[in-house]
């Protein structure tokens, strides 16, 4: 059923959207959006990678308020409870666990959390006939793809647990979609998020050493380790270093909104990557990072890090096409501003 542009807008209308893992890196960047774009906005999150401070933090920003729930998406009497209090429209689920190597060690927990939280949810959702959802998927599900960019119809095969969980969910919810035509829904397939908002108030925080390049990078940066370790120069790349699409946080907050706006027109299922469309080597990065905040980053090369891929980067023109959506930041504002939250937050929230 297709709706008049603007139709988002009006209040009353169709405005509440529940975050789960709204208190997370991508998802707190996500309720600012939704709320600048007068979107009413409740998470529910149980904080096992994240802290309310970060939606005081959201609110700050916004002026804003959310009301915020602590409990867990598999807990389906607390979604009961939650869809039966508040008029939801639609959902935006970002919980989930997603450390690779974690879900190699611990395939269980993955596949519990990850794959029986969103059944569960769906669940909930289709009991109160909530049929509009943003999933949070990844570039992970296309494995070693031979496709420089890759599109949406590369082949899939993911190749460790984490990747299966985003396949297995994106595959009930194209099943959902031609059972319940009523249903709309985006999967996301976002390349590699980075940055953080440029007020510096809310960013990524890594548990422990971190395992991706920029927050390794910051903190390299601030002092909190000591050299870069990069992981293989003998890559058929520009340098020999790995190539990925680093894409801003905030330009993957608006792809959500984006999609959202899309769903609420009634669009069936989407599958789209979220991605800069351009890919960076690791020296290419480093370097953006130094000119754009003035700081050294010392760096070694060591031995490739086992299951990378040389190059990853997106074909984002369906996104664009489908939502009229294009990333709008560069390589430098995303060094800016990762390097702004973590000089404002040197030990995260
Ligand atoms: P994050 O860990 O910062 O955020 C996830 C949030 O979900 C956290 O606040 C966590 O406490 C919460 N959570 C986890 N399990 C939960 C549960 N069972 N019930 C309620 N809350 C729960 O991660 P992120 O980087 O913001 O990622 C958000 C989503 O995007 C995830 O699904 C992730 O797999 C996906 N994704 C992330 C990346 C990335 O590079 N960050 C890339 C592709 C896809
Ligand atoms: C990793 C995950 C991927 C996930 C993505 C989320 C693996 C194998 N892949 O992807 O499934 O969707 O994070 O953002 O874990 N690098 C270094 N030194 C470092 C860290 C990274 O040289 O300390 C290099 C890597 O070799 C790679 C590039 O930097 O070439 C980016 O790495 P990273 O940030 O970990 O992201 P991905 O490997 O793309």
């Amino acid at each position: 059923m297709a709706q008049p542009t603007g139709y988002l807008r009006i209040k009353n209308i169709m405005t509440t959207v529940l975050v789960t893992g709204g208190a997370g890196y991508i998802g707190s960047h996500a309720c600012v959006e939704l709320l600048n774009a007068n979107f009413d906005v409740l998470v529910l999150d149980n904080f096992c990678n994240s802290k309310a401070t970060s939606i005081k933090r959201v609110e700050k920003i916004t002026g804003k308020s959310i009301t915020l729930i602590e409990g867990d998406v598999r807990d389906k009497a607390t979604l009961t409870m939650l869809f039966s209090d508040h008029q939801i429209d639609a959902v935006m689920h970002f919980a989930g666990l997603k450390a690779v190597s974690d879900s190699v060690n611990n395939p269980l927990a993955y596949y519990d959390n990850n794959v029986m939280g969103s059944i569960t949810l769906l669940e909930v959702m289709s009991e109160f006939s909530v049929n509009n959802i943003v999933f949070s998927s990844s570039a992970t599900v296309y494995g070693f793809s031979d496709d420089k960019p890759i599109p949406e119809t590369a082949p899939l095969s993911p190749f460790n647990p984490y990747g299966h969980n985003k396949r297995m969910v994106e595959q009930v919810l194209a099943d959902i979609s031609i059972a319940e035509p009523s249903w709309n829904i985006a999967s996301l397939r976002y390349f590699n998020p980075v940055g953080a908002h440029p007020s510096g108030e809310i960013g990524e925080d890594p548990n422990g050493v971190p395992n991706n390049l920029m927050p390794y990078v910051s903190q390299v940066a601030v002092g909190k380790r000591e050299r870069l370790s990069v992981f293989g120069n003998d890559y058929p790349t520009i340098d020999g270093t790995g190539v990925r699409d680093y894409i801003h946080v905030v330009d993957l907050a608006l792809g959500h909104v984006a999609a959202l706006n899309k769903l609420m027109q009634g669009c069936g299922l989407l599958t789209l990557n979220l991605g800069a469309g351009r890919g960076y080597s690791v020296l290419e990065l480093v370097q953006a990072f130094e000119a754009s905040t003035e700081q050294k980053i010392p760096y070694e090369i060591v031995n490739r890090r086992a299951g990378d891929i040389a190059i990853y980067f997106a074909d984002a023109s369906l996104a664009k096409q489908v939502l009229g959506w294009k990333t709008t930041k560069t390589l430098e504002d995303i060094c800016r501003d990762a390097w702004r939250w973590q000089t404002k937050n040197p030990n995260g929230y």
